[in-house]
């Protein structure tokens, strides 16, 4: 069924809706009117009916029993990090449908772990991949082609072909980078019956455009709210396509904490409550670092070390 065959929906309105990013059922079906009211430009009415049909054709929407969400479950696919010890603490690796939320200040690893998970993803399940390819919105300038040869190589991959399987965008400002989401979608749709389908959504980092765009008090619920909508997207991404979403954060010194440690993620519990598993970076004694898994529905709290070295993360 194409989204044509929805009630409402001509050549016209369907081409909208895939500019928007709303480019199957499965799409159409979880967006709210809203968001298809400013993507078609349709009145609300006829977005709430297309919404209702593309629910009942998806089969999405209704109550489920506990067991067919376990059979769901069974399709989750687990992202290694080439360190046993960082994969033991996340309970196997970095799971699909779910973000994982990598936080900690300048040079504790987060950038240098979503280089790994770009090489780790194309590899076979048995290696730890999951035989996909991935989508990198990188906010900050900061992939490096040469770190991915250090990796690949480390993995047993060739180079270039490597590469070849990793779809970078630059993000300009937030604006933006909420936008590379949606043609992420897009990208995603295309791969779908290749070889190599996206498997793993990155952003790094999640936080900083927003940070550094909305400043002072006033434009602070806005900015949570901008950002929850992004995450909500990401995490949309991550449920259509099974991929894990990686998202790098920052931390802020909070200048009035005298006890424990004065740092916390930006962005707070907007991000803490979408990401589904949160992970505090910090840096030990050269190459090592020390991974603290804060929140996780299924995961004790618990701490892991691991390396960053020449050829990528390891124990
Ligand atoms: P920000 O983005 O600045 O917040 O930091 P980040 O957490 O993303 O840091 P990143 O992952 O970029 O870590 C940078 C650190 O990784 C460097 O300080 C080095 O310690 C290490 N690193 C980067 N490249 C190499 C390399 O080629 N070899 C080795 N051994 N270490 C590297
Ligand atoms: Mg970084």
């Amino acid at each position: 069924m194409d989204l044509e065959d929805l009630p409402g929906v001509g050549p016209a309105i369907a081409e909208k809706l895939r500019d928007g990013g709303f480019n199957s059922l499965e799409a159409i079906a979880v967006a709210s009117p809203a968001e298809l009211v400013s993507a078609a430009e349709i009145g609300e009415a006829t977005a709430a009916k297309i919404i209702n049909a593309a629910r009942v054709a998806a089969d999405i929407g209704g109550f489920e029993t506990g067991d067919k969400i376990l059979e769901r479950r069974r399709e989750v696919g687990k992202l290694k990090t080439s360190s046993k010890s960082l994969d033991d603490l996340l309970g196997g690796g970095l799971e699909t449908r779910a973000i994982t939320e990598f936080y900690g200040e300048f040079g504790s690893g987060k950038t240098q772990i979503a280089h790994q998970l770009a090489v780790n993803v194309q590899l076979p399940p048995e290696k730890g991949g999951l035989n996909g390819s991935v989508v990198i919105i990188d906010t900050e300038n900061t992939f490096r082609p040469e770190r991915i040869q250090n990796m690949a190589e480390g993995a047993g991959l060739e180079y270039a072909g490597v590469l070849q399987n990793i779809h970078i965008a630059r993000a300009y400002n937030s604006n933006h980078q909420i936008l590379l989401v949606d043609r992420a979608e897009k990208l995603a749709e295309e791969l779908k019956e290749t070889e190599k389908p996206v498997r793993l959504l990155i952003i790094d980092s999640a936080t900083a455009h927003f940070r550094s765009e909305y400043v002072g008090r006033g434009t602070l619920a806005d900015r949570q709210q901008k950002i929850n909508k992004h995450l909500h997207d990401a995490l949309r991404f991550g449920d259509l396509n099974n991929a894990v979403v990686m998202i790098t954060n920052q931390v802020q010194v909070r200048p009035d904490a005298f006890f424990g440690d004065p740092t916390r993620p930006i962005g707070g519990h907007i991000v803490g409550h979408t990401a589904t598993f949160r992970i505090y970076l910090r840096k030990s004694k050269g190459e090592k670092r020390i991974a603290r898994l804060v929140d996780s529905p299924n995961l004790p709290e618990a701490e892991a070390v691991f390396s960053v070295t020449g050829p990528g993360i390891r124990d």
